[in-house]
């Protein structure tokens, strides 16, 4: 089985498939915000991920729009809400930074 690791939070969870990065740290009881209850509005669930972005789909285009408004970039911040993995991935939650259009 797939695991979750979640550094900053010296976590491993097993991944639970056709749930979202968020989801599955959700039912673990790691603590992420998610403003918007998971609907690609607020940005608030953001993460760095470390390691296995090849085991995450590319980012849709609502996903995109988001990702664009946050104070936090790179190309490894993703919304936890909106990531489906498929195999291991390494993550750090990051600071939560809502929307500043
Ligand atoms: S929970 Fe709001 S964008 Fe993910």
């Amino acid at each position: 089985m797939s695991v979750i690791t979640i550094v900053d939070r010296k976590a491993t969870l097993n991944l639970q498939p056709g749930h979202t990065l968020m989801e599955t740290m959700d039912m673990a009881g790691v603590n992420i915000m998610h403003a918007c209850g998971g609907n690609c509005i607020c940005g608030t669930c953001n993460v760095e991920i470390l390691e296995g972005m090849e085991n995450i789909p590319p980012p849709a285009e609502a996903e995109r729009m988001v990702l664009s408004k946050l104070k936090r970039k790179g190309p490894n911040i993703r919304l936890s809400c909106q990531c489906f993995p498929t195999g291991d991935v390494k993550l750090s939650i990051a600071l939560t930074q809502p929307i500043t259009a």
